[in-house]
């Protein structure tokens, strides 16, 4: 069964960050629920690219492309490759650029999808529906990569009990459904007062690794940085720590802010006046109660920006803390 929406987290903010204008040409790298490409494109008379690499989204998208003649472009494909993409279509520059990361509701909550360990399906968790499913690393992969992945990718301290008891129980059964592997992981490892599910971070280190989603991070920031003009935003909202590391890395980087080499400079700031790149947020915007309330899923939400140089006069004024 689908869900019926996305709830976009952090709307507000991304908007404020983004601030298209009319005229302007847009980038959405995650269209999902077209929460975020909707509000942009009712926001000022601008264009928008929007990019998914789950053909179901880009589907679900037509209903809004066709309410925006000429307006709302979807492009099915991972937004590691924007740049290739949008050279196709001859757009070389944009001014403003957003990527809201993992996985959309729509995902989620369909368990055929394979992404949630709270009802039964098959483990598959590709985005794309194409290429390696969870199922096969979890069949396949030895032991120790498995461990290292759990470990890596899911910051699961019980990464070697987990590997070795999906080892186990493969050599009975193939694992093939979500709640198969669910219940393996719930076995060995105990439940804590968070009330979290044990199988959370599990799944959460198959997924990215299924995804590619750090390395599709990684190639994403570049190939945005290199599409923004002069004065063009960034806005990425991640959700957990390794994704927000990335993010704010490469962000602090661009704008030589990276700290120096040496205690003689310690803040950089000879990078800085090199840099081409100006942070918007000094550090990530969290969602505000209200929003949290509303809405559980944005809890974890964080939202950093970065603007290309010149940043013009006015958007400088808006953006000074
Ligand atoms: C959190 S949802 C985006 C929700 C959207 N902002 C909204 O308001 O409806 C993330 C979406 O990005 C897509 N996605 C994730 N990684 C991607 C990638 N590397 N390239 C393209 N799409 C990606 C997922 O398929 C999913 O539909």
């Amino acid at each position: 069964m689908s869900a019926l929406h996305h709830e976009p987290v952090l709307l507000r903010e991304v908007l404020h960050h983004l601030a298209p204008q009319n005229g302007e040409a847009m980038l959405d790298g995650t269209f999902g629920g077209g929460g975020y490409t909707d509000a942009i494109l009712r926001a000022a008379d601008c264009t928008v690219w929007a990019i998914d690499r789950d053909p179901a989204a880009i589907e679900r998208g037509a209903a809004l492309a066709a309410r925006y003649p000429n307006r709302l472009q979807l492009l099915q494909g991972n937004f590691g490759e924007m740049v290739g993409l949008l050279a196709d279509r001859g757009v070389a520059a944009l001014d403003g650029i957003v990527l809201d990361l993992g996985v959309s509701s729509f995902q989620i909550d369909d368990s055929q999808r394979g992404f949630s360990f709270r009802s039964d399906g098959p483990l598959d968790m590709r985005m794309a529906v194409s290429g390696t499913t969870a199922a096969d690393l979890v069949n396949t992969l030895s032991e120790s990569d498995l461990a290292d992945t759990l470990y890596q990718l899911g910051e699961e301290r019980l990464s070697r009990r987990i590997a070795k008891a999906i080892v186990t129980a493969r050599k009975d059964t193939p694992i093939t459904t979500t709640l198969q592997l669910a219940e393996i992981i719930r076995r060995v490892v105990p439940g804590d007062r968070s009330g979290i599910d044990p199988a959370t971070r599990s799944f959460q280190a198959l997924r990215i690794r299924v995804n590619d989603e750090l390395g599709e991070i990684v190639r994403g920031l570049e190939a945005a940085v290199q599409l923004l003009a002069p004065g063009g935003r960034l806005v990425v909202v991640s959700f957990h720590s390794l994704e927000d590391r990335l993010v704010k890395r490469f962000m602090q980087d661009a704008a030589g802010r990276t700290p120096g080499p040496s205690r003689h400079d310690p803040a950089g700031l000879v990078d800085r006046r090199a840099a081409k790149f100006t942070l918007l947020t000094n550090r990530a915007e969290r969602p505000r109660s209200e929003e949290t309330q509303a809405n559980p899923r944005a809890r974890s939400g964080r939202l950093r920006a970065l603007a290309r140089l010149p940043v013009p006069l006015l958007q400088e004024m808006e953006i000074a803390p």
